[in-house]
């Protein structure tokens, strides 16, 4: 197998809102086909990472640079960062009323994929990826989000993952509100993606996904800074006794990876 580069570089991260610092100073580097686990308790910063890589004017980005390959995305506007490559799953994803899935979806494909199915074609493939996703059929033409549980709003983030086949995918809470076949599905998407080159980041603040998968690594944020890094042992550790115990520790494994 040839050797993974590092495809997505987090670096000196430092991202302010209109009144306080949320990222003090992160860096990680992630290559391709990994997944890192971004762990840590609520209030540390984890949705504003992910909301400021983004793109979202509420978080203003006050130093460092992340890359997407050799391009610094800051420079870029989200639907370009998207274009790059960059997938972003929210732990508040927006509902778009009078917009239909698979409106919404196939002119996502054909921006990031330069797909242009024809609509019957389209719909056809929709609908079988969805009910892999576990979503009946009348989804389809369901507008986005409005009125979705919880759950059936992940996995229409996961069918939107499958559909866009990005180089970086960064999942803010996708396990949260969904049921055991639903973390089971999760983890295979992830897993089989992975194997297609597919760089994970993975928010959460618990281990029930992590059973089912094998990161690379693992962080534990605070007060906006990665505090700890390590393996599936900070894991166990996580599971047993919570953040209270997660001790500052430098982890010197990532600065050369
Ligand atoms: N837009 C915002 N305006 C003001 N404060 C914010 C905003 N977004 C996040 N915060 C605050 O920043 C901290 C980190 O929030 P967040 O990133 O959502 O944490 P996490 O996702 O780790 O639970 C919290 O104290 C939160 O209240
Ligand atoms: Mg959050």
């Amino acid at each position: 197998m040839r050797k993974a580069k590092i495809i997505f570089s987090i670096q000196k991260l430092e991202v302010w809102t209109k009144t306080k610092k949320v990222v003090d100073g992160v860096s990680f580097n992630i290559k391709s086909g990994e997944l890192h686990v971004l762990m840590g308790p609520n209030g540390s910063g984890k949705s504003s990472l992910t909301l400021a890589l983004a793109g979202d004017p509420r978080y203003i980005v006050k130093k460092g640079k992340v890359f997407l390959g050799t391009k610094n995305i800051l420079k870029l506007n989200p639907e370009d960062r998207a274009k790059e490559g960059l997938f972003l799953a929210f732990q508040h994803p927006v509902s778009l009323p009078g917009v239909s899935l698979v409106n919404f979806l196939r002119l996502a494909n054909n921006a990031i994929n330069k797909e242009h199915m024809p609509l019957l074609v389209w719909r056809k493939h929709l609908t079988g990826m969805l009910e892999k996703a576990g979503l009946s059929e009348n989804f389809v033409d369901r507008d986005v989000n409005v009125g979705f549980s919880g759950g059936e709003q992940r996995r229409v983030e996961l069918a939107t993952l499958v559909t866009l086949r990005p180089r970086v995918a960064l999942l803010d809470e996708i396990d949260s509100g969904l049921d055991v076949d639903g973390l089971k599905y999760t983890a295979k998407i992830i897993e089989n993606m992975r194997r297609q080159g597919t760089a994970f980041i993975l928010i959460t603040h618990t281990t029930r996904l992590l059973k089912y998968l094998a990161p690379n690594k693992v962080y534990v944020l605070k007060a906006g800074k990665i505090i700890s890094g390590g393996g599936n042992e900070l894991l166990t550790k996580i599971d047993k006794e919570g953040f209270k115990n997660i001790r500052v520790f430098k982890d010197t494994r990532n600065k050369k990876s």
